[in-house]
């Protein structure tokens, strides 16, 4: 592979529903000009996600965010909540807007989620509950977490934005915790354009997530609580339940691809991927991290960022920096020193994966990789498309 490929390869490319079935589904919202407030696609999409999760406790919402911030909202969660600085800052912004203090702690070193020891060691008086993110949809330490939220009367609540689809056990991951939240963003492997999910255990919090999300109001005159407006819309019902009808395929699309490329990476000195996920857990091939070891592959993972871009190819560090790194979390002390945050952090790399991404083009990206690294004897700098690819 020396040349750069035609048109940019993004991290991802969202799956979109034939045109025609698409359209088919606007001239139903053409017909009842209902485009918002709880329409007809919003009731029966939320049926489906019913149906999908086994549980009557959902709650559909315009985005991922407003859903989490509402749901801290509407538990009651206050004082301080364990979670990880190794996310999207959404996370911690939801504790912001709450006014909660986030208190950081380092993540495990195999799949980037809240190391359960870091967070027993931090629950304080003031500790009110855990916030943990299935990072890139690989299931946290479950069990280990239950039993700390158990023993210490703490909520568990998980940020699953990147987990829809996987199953642990045989039952959706929405089944663990006190409560969970599902991204629909565009750049998810389940998308609605936008649109964000929660699924929980308590029914009763059905009927406040219903308040907060639609401004307090009950009925036409009265206003029970100071909500916002986070309200899912009739198109992105519609996308929701079209893609959702395609969710098979596009897993065994991208599960091939992660095959492949883990078949070709794990030979690459100095690349080092996740370990292989237990038996019990069937994933959702949404994201495709990496680690580079800068010594080993002869490249920081930087310039492999940047170099990669030179052939048209468009990773992203996901996740860098950390959230207590960025100008807005300065000023909150975080005790845990983050080591396994620090050098993740530093040596993460997500590579281009979607359902429509063409095997050879996983080969070509693994090619331009590989070639990197065996050219790291010479002056790595020097290597651009056009060159000779050095043979190995
Ligand atoms: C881990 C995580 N949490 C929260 C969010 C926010 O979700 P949304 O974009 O739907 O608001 C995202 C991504 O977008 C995310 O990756």
């Amino acid at each position: 592979m020396t040349k750069p490929f035609e048109k940019p390869i993004y991290v991802t490319r969202p799956f979109l529903p034939p045109l025609a079935e698409f359209c088919q589904g606007l001239e139903e919202i053409w017909e009842t000009a209902w485009l918002t407030n709880y329409g007809p696609l919003v009731q029966r999409f939320a049926e489906e996600l019913r149906r999908f999760f086994e549980t009557d406790n959902v709650c559909l919402f315009n985005n991922g965010t407003l859903a989490l911030q509402i749901a801290l909202q509407g538990m009651g969660i206050s004082g301080e909540v364990i979670t990880t600085p190794y996310t999207f800052v959404a996370t911690t912004h939801v504790l912001y807007w709450n006014k909660i203090r986030p208190i950081f702690v380092d993540i495990e070193p195999d799949y980037y989620s809240l190391d359960p020891e870091k967070v027993e060691a931090a629950i304080t008086p003031w500790t009110s509950a855990i916030l943990a993110v299935h990072v890139y949809g690989y299931p946290c330490k479950l069990n280990r977490l239950a039993d700390i939220a158990r023993k210490h009367n703490l909520k568990l609540i998980y940020d699953a934005a990147h987990a829809f689809g996987v199953n642990v056990g045989g039952r959706s991951i929405a089944h663990f915790g006190d409560l969970s939240m599902f991204s629909f963003h565009a750049t998810k492997l389940y998308h609605s354009i936008e649109g964000g999910l929660l699924t929980f255990k308590e029914s009763g919090l059905k009927g406040v997530f219903d308040y907060l999300k639609n401004f307090g109001f009950n009925g036409e005159t009265e206003v029970v609580m100071p909500g916002t407006n986070a309200k899912m819309n009739e198109i992105q019902a519609l996308m929701g339940m079209q893609v959702l009808k395609h969710l098979p395929e596009i897993v065994s699309k991208r599960e091939k691809i992660t095959q492949l490329y883990r078949e070709r990476l794990k030979r690459i000195p100095g690349i080092r991927l996740t370990p292989s996920l237990p038996a019990d857990v069937r994933y959702n091939h949404g994201y495709m991290p990496i680690e580079v070891d800068s010594v080993e592959f002869g490249m920081s993972r930087d310039d492999l960022y940047e170099k990669l871009k030179d052939w048209n190819v468009f990773a992203r560090r996901y996740f860098y920096p950390l959230i207590c790194d960025y100008a807005c979390y300065k000023n909150v002390s975080v005790a845990d020193p983050l080591a396994v945050a620090r050098q993740v952090t530093e040596r993460i790399l997500t590579l281009p994966i979607y359902d429509a991404l063409p095997l050879d083009d996983v080969e070509a990206i693994c090619d331009v990789i590989e070639s990197l690294q065996c050219s790291r004897a010479k002056s790595f700098m020097d290597i651009g498309p056009g060159a000779e690819t050095p043979s190995a």
